[in-house]
């Protein structure tokens, strides 16, 4: 063994390298839950589209950036209004029984308005617009994500003037602990159907919707960071700015629907397109069927060595020299 190469598994003893990254388990709409389904596993009843694995999304220009990984359409549409307080629990493992794994890179969210109910929408020409951007805590040494990472849920609210309709909730955790080289960022998209209530009438400007892929590139400054552990990290967040929601703006407002009055799902079979207020009765039913590929046993979704992603050593490995040491490790892990 080359000295190099005994050093380099030094290095790669010293911190745990765990087959794990992960996905959403719940969310929850002031205060009530939904539940996901297992990656890969038994397909349930939920509002949460079921994607194939918990590995992460990589390149800007996978179709699975969308909805996350081979996502398929879910059955049930959850009730929501304009101010909304939603949490994402994104979990780690094949199971969820553990943390999220990762703890260097953005929390966003996005919305993208439904032609139809969300349950049989194909968002793969989504006009998605931003609704949250978190980075950096105070001091630009430790990530928002690192919350999640110790366990907190992801917080947003859904603008307060948010025309009422159907619209995707696209929550997304990127990590960078691999973006120092091009195509190392890993995406993680999660999609949740929603009827959004309320007779309010903001609607985003046409210059804020991007499509996934479309939203990003694999170069563009948040993606590719070769400066991402030099702290205080000074970080540019990918795709649009958050969007302001303005009455008559450019876009094309979602079609109207009734007001949901409580929480709770609707299943889509009860609620597709009976409506009574719709105007825009005619949906794709183009997209993946929820049943055609998601029918693998729930024992199968074990993680992919060759997918194997670096964890960092501890929560409170935020310091400049914990980051460097990441930084080199996954430099050497690279070479392997
Ligand atoms: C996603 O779907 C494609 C096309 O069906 C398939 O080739 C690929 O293996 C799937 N990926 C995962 C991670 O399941
Ligand atoms: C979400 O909100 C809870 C309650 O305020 C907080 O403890 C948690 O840290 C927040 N999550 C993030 C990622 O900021
Ligand atoms: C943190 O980063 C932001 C955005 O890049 C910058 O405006 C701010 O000055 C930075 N603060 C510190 C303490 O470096």
């Amino acid at each position: 063994m080359t000295p190099s190469r005994s050093l380099l598994f030094s290095l790669l003893s010293l911190v745990p390298l765990v087959a794990s990254h992960g996905f959403v388990k719940q969310v929850i709409i002031d205060g009530q839950a939904y539940q996901g389904s297992i990656p890969g596993g038994t397909t349930n009843p939920s509002a949460i589209r079921q994607i194939s694995t918990i590995d992460p999304v990589k390149g800007a220009s996978n179709p699975s950036l969308n909805c996350g990984m081979n996502a398929t359409l879910a059955s049930d549409v959850a009730n929501a209004n304009p101010g909304s307080q939603i949490q994402i629990d994104w979990v780690g493992s094949s199971t969820g029984d553990s943390n999220w794994p990762h703890n260097t890179g953005p929390i966003m969210t996005y919305m993208a308005a439904c032609d139809g109910s969300c349950a049989t929408y194909d968002s793969a020409n989504a006009e998605w617009f931003k609704i949250s951007e978190l980075g950096l805590l105070p001091g630009n040494t430790t990530w928002y994500q690192s919350l999640i990472m110790n366990g907190a849920m992801a917080n947003v609210t859904i603008p307060g003037n948010i025309a009422p309709g159907n619209y995707l909730l696209r929550s997304e955790l990127i990590s960078l602990q691999l973006a120092v080289s091009e195509g190392g960022a890993e995406f993680y998209p999660s999609c949740t159907q929603l009827k959004i209530g309320g007779s309010q009438d903001g609607t985003p400007s046409s210059s804020d919707l991007v499509t996934f892929p479309g939203g990003y590139t694999d170069t563009e400054a948040g993606i590719y960071d070769p400066n991402i552990y030099n702290t205080p990290v000074d970080y540019d967040f990918p795709g649009p700015p958050v969007a302001t929601l303005t009455a008559g703006s450019g876009a094309p407002a979602p079609s109207a629907s009734s007001s949901p009055t409580g929480s709770g799902a609707s299943s889509s079979s009860s609620a597709s397109g009976s409506s009574s207020t719709s105007s825009t009765t005619t949906t794709s039913n183009s997209g993946a069927s929820t049943s055609s590929s998601t029918t693998t046993s729930a024992g199968s979704s074990t993680s992919k060595g060759s997918a194997m992603c670096m964890l960092a050593p501890s929560s409170s490995g935020t310091s400049s020299s914990s980051m460097k040491r990441r930084h080199r490790l996954s430099h050497a892990k690279r070479r392997l």
